[in-house]
């Protein structure tokens, strides 16, 4: 079944030349290639100003730059976020954006009177995560317990309704040969043409 597809690629350096970039590319051409139905959104392009209050939050309107992205979140059946892993977590784009995105009435909605659990309003979607970062992969899983990724998909993710959220984790990036880096970029293809 094709599935529409939100690719967002987290990575706050625009070049080209960034491992994040070609991965997202492969996903989004190996999904395109297999007949799902892709949207891509770029991070270092758009404008994502700071959300600053709870008022905000809760009462202001999404800002222009960002009505698009807003809608294609409520668009998505699957959401594929591409990043590299900065300071032990998402880089502070990324989690400025969801602030921005994941909203109440749009994403969860508070708890009615009488009621103890916000409800999730993103239900019957699923995630990938797919993080590159300069320490070996299992070093960032077994000693630091993946905890800047737990927090995206337990605090954020699966607070909305997204589950299940696959990780897929590329460590040592700096100095991965050539051949290992197109065995990355087969995977995320694959990976794409699967829809998942
Ligand atoms: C500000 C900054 C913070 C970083 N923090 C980490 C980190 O905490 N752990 C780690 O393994 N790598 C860290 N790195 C390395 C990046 O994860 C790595 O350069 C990136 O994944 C490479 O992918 P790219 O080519 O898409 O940029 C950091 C890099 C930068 C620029």
């Amino acid at each position: 079944m094709p599935r529409h597809i939100l690719v967002v690629i987290g990575h706050p350096d625009p070049s080209p030349e960034r491992l994040c970039r070609a991965l997202a590319s492969a996903y989004a051409d190996g999904a395109e290639r297999a007949g799902h139905i892709v949207r891509r959104i770029d991070l270092a392009l758009l404008d994502i100003p700071l959300l600053r209050t709870m008022q905000e939050f809760e009462h202001g309107a999404i800002p222009d730059s960002l009505k698009e992205a807003a809608e294609a979140v409520v668009w998505a059946e699957h959401f594929v976020f591409v990043f590299p892993l900065w300071l032990g977590t998402v880089p502070a784009m990324l989690k400025a954006f969801l602030e921005q995105v994941m909203r109440p009435g749009t994403a969860f909605a508070y708890p009615a009177k009488g009621e103890s659990f916000a409800k999730s309003l993103l239900r019957g979607r699923s995630a990938r995560l797919v993080v590159t970062m300069g320490m070996p992969a299992a070093v960032y899983r077994i000693w630091f317990l993946s905890h800047g990724i737990a927090g995206m998909r337990r605090g954020i993710l699966n607070f909305v309704g997204i589950r299940p959220v696959r990780e897929t984790l590329f460590g040592m990036v700096a100095s991965t040969s050539k051949a290992k880096r197109a065995k990355w970029i087969g995977q995320m293809r694959l990976l794409g043409e699967r829809g998942l």
